[in-house]
């Protein structure tokens, strides 16, 4: 937000938020990007490829050159700049899937934040009639998304999670709930030697193949935290998945992994942990994403986590930051 607005500027540019969170979803969906990434092309030309009309999608473009996202390089002509380069679908650092994400059944959700606030219930269900994993099964399209829009939302905190956190004392890691494995894979790659199991729902690990260089050390394994982990590992990853749930259910996927794991093992839960005080934290907002989207999901506070590693027959040993917004709670069994 630029200092030289007066308050009143700041929170009309804060209120009209969702208009930006639509104008980058567009773009994202329609492809923009990637029609630019040979250089910059005419309203007219970028339209016919990406099934627009010329002039709404004139009126897109000069909005998003406004926010710095494309810029018009001569009348109605537009390119690339940093912040569009990012919805591009193969760039490293891609959140375009994120985009798309968020401006769907996220937004959607959103729209009940107020009937979230006032009951306590998920805006998700309430809208949708199911969880939003059980929606996920029943799309399949919007359910690939959302596993790419974890990918994007994970690259952003995997290498300040290596920078900071020491995998090289573990034998076996077993990442639960871990997405189509972009993490794990790269944590097995920066520690020779270690051993990894990606585990997550049958539908979401059925497209993950391991890469050649990793497949004498990187399983893949289906099933169902709610059931069962896979057991033996002395390390147990969940990165955005205690999160997601209510502290019953935590407790659930907690004991499963405190009955599976070697007894001098650990629980590393990966979080965005909610520091005091009125200070800017990304974990404040994604925690209100918790109320709209998940069944009793919320980010949790030190204190939090320790009564609830405590009630799971765990003990929070310590917490260790990294330089992004997550931190590792690192837990062991209390007896
Ligand atoms: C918020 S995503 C986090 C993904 C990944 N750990 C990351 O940080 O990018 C939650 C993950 O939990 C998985 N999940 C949800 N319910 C599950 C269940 N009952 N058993 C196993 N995995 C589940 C989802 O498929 C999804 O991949």
């Amino acid at each position: 937000m630029p200092p030289e607005l007066s308050p009143g500027e700041q929170l009309m540019a804060m209120a009209s938020g969702a208009w930006v969170t639509q104008m980058i979803h567009v773009a994202a969906e329609l492809g923009l990007a990637d029609q630019l990434v040979g250089g910059e092309r005419d309203c007219e030309a970028l339209a016919l490829a990406c099934g627009a009309e010329a002039d709404t999608l004139f009126r897109l473009l000069r909005g998003l050159a406004s926010l710095g996202i494309f810029e018009e390089t001569a009348p109605r002509r537009f390119a690339l700049t940093p912040l569009a380069e990012l919805l591009r679908s193969d760039h490293p650092q891609s959140l375009r899937q994120f985009a798309r994400m968020l401006g769907e059944e996220h937004y959607l959700s959103w729209a009940d934040l107020l009937r979230s606030v006032r009951t306590g219930e998920n805006a998700f269900q309430h809208r949708y009639g199911c969880s939003v994993f059980a929606w996920y099964q029943q799309n399949p399209e919007r359910g690939a998304i959302f596993d790419g829009a974890m990918t994007d939302f994970s690259r952003q905190e995997t290498e300040a999670l290596l920078a900071a956190f020491d995998f090289s004392g573990i034998r076996r890691l077993v990442d639960v709930g871990g997405g189509r494995g972009a993490l794990l894979q790269r944590v097995l790659r920066a520690t020779p030697g270690l051993q990894g199991t990606l585990f997550d729902q049958p539908e979401v690990v059925a497209p993950v193949a391991p890469p050649a260089e990793l497949s004498d050390r990187l399983r893949v394994e289906g099933g169902d935290f709610f059931r069962s982990v896979p057991s033996g590992a002395d390390a147990y990853l969940l990165k955005h998945i205690i999160h997601d749930w209510g502290d019953d259910a935590c407790r659930t996927i907690l004991g499963h992994i405190r009955a599976a794991m070697d007894p001098a093992g650990r629980v590393l839960i990966v979080e965005q942990v909610i520091p005091p005080g009125n200070g800017p934290f990304p974990g404040k907002l994604l925690d209100l994403n918790m109320l709209v989207m998940s069944e009793g999901g919320r980010e949790r506070t030190p204190g939090e986590y320790a009564q609830l590693l405590e009630s799971a027959g765990l003990r929070l040993s310590r917490i260790v930051p990294t330089a992004s917004a997550v931190s590792v709670v690192e837990a062991v069994r209390a007896d």
